[in-house]
């Protein structure tokens, strides 16, 4: 390269930033190799970073491997106080729990019985690993035997009687010991009514973690079959987000922080990290993000087909998702990225 060239005032403007440009400007050289690299990182992912989601069933000694979900497990009580101890073992912070009840109804009641499968859970974990924060999603989905997240009337979702079902649900997680309540029905007002009897039953400290922006996804769809909670007509579309919105995605998101939300969710990730990034650059609360069944399965699937490398995408996909601005995941593949970080 002859004459060094300064670059000129108009040039600057033209970039409209005062960066200089090739030749005095290499991008190149910070990328020169790992050690530089490593300096001028923006993102990093980490153990701190991760929620592992977990499935409970009934029955001793029980861990099914989920076939959609290679990997991940419906375990009994016994067989998931084991893989809580393999969490904290790993220094993974928290696990997120689903359970799959004994039998459904149209109401859903083992969700809010304190002898349900997540109390039971919870307690069991509480007991050998109190250190692993325990959440709890919260939800009717899993329990009603149409499959919707909420009480149904004439073929429709009714809102405010299913908050009431969605309250006791809370409270019944909370007497057990969970440290954090999830709701992910997307009921309007779901947030003030937990929040509200929380605080009056001396739960005040507990945390809300709101699945605000939650999105009528395919991508849930291995979920469905490990947590057997497909539902039995229609779908979920007249409560869960239409996925081309996204100032949608912000009223509620303020609607939530309104009601008393502490962690907002969007979920699920990858096909919405510009939701991630405008709640981020919106409000200054705790965002998590939730990379679901099928976003875990297909790199599973593809990664067993030899056409990926599993570790170097998971841990792409991840770090775009915090690059985007989410501040912890949910991710089936916390306990791999653990190992992949060490
Ligand atoms: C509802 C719930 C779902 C997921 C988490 N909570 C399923 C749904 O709304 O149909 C999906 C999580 C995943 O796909 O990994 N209780």
């Amino acid at each position: 390269m002859q004459v060094k060239k300064v670059p000129r005032v108009d040039d600057r403007l033209f970039t409209g930033d005062n960066m200089s440009h090739f030749p005095i400007y290499r991008p190149r050289r910070l990328r020169a190799n790992e050690n530089l690299r490593r300096l001028v990182r923006e993102t990093s992912l980490s153990t701190d970073d991760l929620i592992y989601p977990m499935f409970v069933v009934h029955g001793h000694d029980v861990a099914d491997e989920i076939p959609s979900m290679p990997g991940c497990y419906q375990y009994s009580v016994d067989r998931l106080v084991k893989a809580a101890k393999e969490l904290a073992a790993l220094g993974i912070p928290g696990t997120i729990l689903f359970g799959i009840p004994q039998s459904k109804d149209p109401l859903g009641t083992e969700a809010y019985a304190d002898d349900g499968i997540i109390q039971g859970a919870v307690r069991a974990i509480k007991d050998v690993v109190p250190e692993l924060l325990v959440i709890t999603d919260v939800c009717l989905c899993e329990y009603t035997d149409h499959g919707h997240c909420g009480v149904i009337e004439s073929g429709e979702v009714m809102n405010d009687p299913t908050l009431e079902l969605l309250v006791k649900e809370s409270l019944s997680h909370a007497r057990a010991g969970a440290d954090v309540i999830a709701p992910s029905d997307m009921m309007d007002g779901r947030i003030g009514a937990i929040r509200n009897a929380l605080d009056e039953n001396g739960h005040e400290n507990i945390p809300i973690m709101a699945y605000s922006a939650k999105y009528a996804s395919a991508f849930y769809g291995p979920f469905r079959d490990a947590a057997d909670s497909a539902p039995q007509f229609g779908d979920r579309r007249s409560y869960q987000m239409d996925p081309p919105n996204v100032e949608e995605a912000l009223r509620e998101v303020a609607l939530d922080i309104d009601e008393g939300a502490d962690i907002l969710m969007v979920k699920p990730a990858l096909s919405y990290l510009d939701v991630i990034y405008r709640v981020k650059e919106r409000f200054q609360i705790p965002v998590a993000a939730y990379n679901v069944s099928g976003e875990y399965a297909m790199i599973k699937a593809a990664a067993q087909n030899g056409w990926i490398d599993e570790k170097r995408v998971a841990l792409e996909v991840l770090t775009s998702i915090k690059r985007a601005g989410a501040d912890m995941i949910l991710t089936y593949f916390a306990k791999s990225v653990v190992r992949w970080l060490e």
